[in-house]
């Protein structure tokens, strides 16, 4: 294992040894190839640069006590890396070559996995790019699928406790029937702005709001959002919004819990009500939302106690947590272990 701090890392970029990559040309994929180069040679013309054909996943590998290395629910990324690809027409990734380089690259670099109990995991971060040449806008017939893997440590610098997000009308992420279902890159470059906003005014986060009537919550950032209230489980509705790996998750344990669920649009009207509200992803799992600033209206919502994360936060935090590192029985079928010696 290297010698890394891994109890200090950040959700950020870390060097690894290894990534791997394959190529769609002639209407087929070739094989897959490993690489230590950390760049890409890729055409001035190529799709990916001007017109925004690329697409990305972003999931995690989790070392547990008994040392075996788990994917949690990896067919499901794979899934919705073919969606995005399809989204903008690309060449979908087949799933079983989705998951060799996905293994492939665990494997290769498996000095760099986390160990248990540190709070970091393996991020996995597979791309698709146009990569063929072309001046119209056009899809190209030409693309580069590449994983690289890199140590990460939580995503927002507060870890498991609440954090401060606002409402923002100033820019929209995605409109109803654009891409905002797809995770494209296109979408994260619309997003920018209000991140910027967000920073400015020292928040973790902007809430997006539906792109028509600036009613309804869409998501916040790189997350889905969930509140509690009356013992259910709500999470919006919305075309705009990437249908989260973690918050589908969410709902399954929410409901084994006792819980009611509820996945229907969520207006603004309706923050006040709630008892607990989260944003959640494979990056953060659930990071807690404390307060809630509206900034074009000065309205405030609050939602921490002591600056805690609510009880039912922290069980669902908690039970996803230990079924993704093999301490909680994996009763749905979603972990795969991943054989490092092959
Ligand atoms: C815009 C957006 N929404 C939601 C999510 C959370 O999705 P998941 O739980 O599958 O990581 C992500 C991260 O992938 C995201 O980028």
């Amino acid at each position: 294992m290297k010698n890394i701090d891994w109890k200090n890392l950040t959700f950020g970029y870390n060097e690894t040894d290894f990534n791997v990559r394959a190529y769609f040309r002639n209407e087929s994929w070739g094989e897959l190839e490993i690489t230590s180069s950390k760049t890409v040679n890729l055409h001035m013309a190529a799709t990916a640069l001007h017109y925004g054909q690329e697409a990305f996943e972003g999931m995690k590998a989790y070392m547990g006590q008994d040392g075996q290395v788990r994917l949690f629910r990896w067919q499901e990324n794979a899934e919705r890396f073919q969606r995005s690809a399809d989204g903008i027409m690309m060449a979908p990734v087949p799933q079983e070559l989705f998951y060799k380089a996905i293994t492939t690259v665990i494997r290769l670099n498996k000095e760099y996995i986390p160990p248990y109990g540190s709070g970091a995991s393996l991020y996995i971060r597979p791309l698709l790019i146009g990569s063929g040449a072309e001046v119209g806008v056009k899809p190209t017939t030409e693309y580069l699928f590449l994983v690289f893997v890199t140590p990460v440590g939580p995503y927002f610098k507060e870890g498991f406790k609440p954090v401060s997000m606002g409402l923002f009308r100033g820019a929209d992420r995605a409109a109803p029937l654009g891409t905002g279902h797809l995770k494209v890159g296109g979408n994260y470059a619309a997003s920018l702005r209000s991140l910027n906003k967000a920073q400015t005014e020292g928040l973790a986060s902007i809430i997006y709001l539906d792109a028509i009537e600036k009613k309804y919550i869409d998501e916040c950032g790189p997350a889905n959002f969930f509140g509690i209230k009356n013992n259910t489980y709500i999470t919006p509705k919305s075309p705009s919004i990437l249908p989260s790996i973690t918050n589908k998750s969410l709902i399954t344990l929410a409901t084994e819990m006792g819980l009611k669920t509820e996945r229907r649009p969520v207006s603004i009207d309706e923050l006040d009500s709630f008892d607990e509200v989260g944003a959640c992803g494979t990056a953060a799992v659930i990071s807690p939302i404390g307060k809630i600033i509206d900034l074009d209206t000065d309205d405030v919502y609050n939602y921490a106690v002591d600056g805690k994360p609510g009880p039912i936060s922290i069980k669902l935090y908690n039970k996803l947590q230990a079924i993704q590192t093999g301490d909680a029985e994996d009763k749905f079928g979603w972990i795969e272990t991943v054989n490092l010696d092959q």
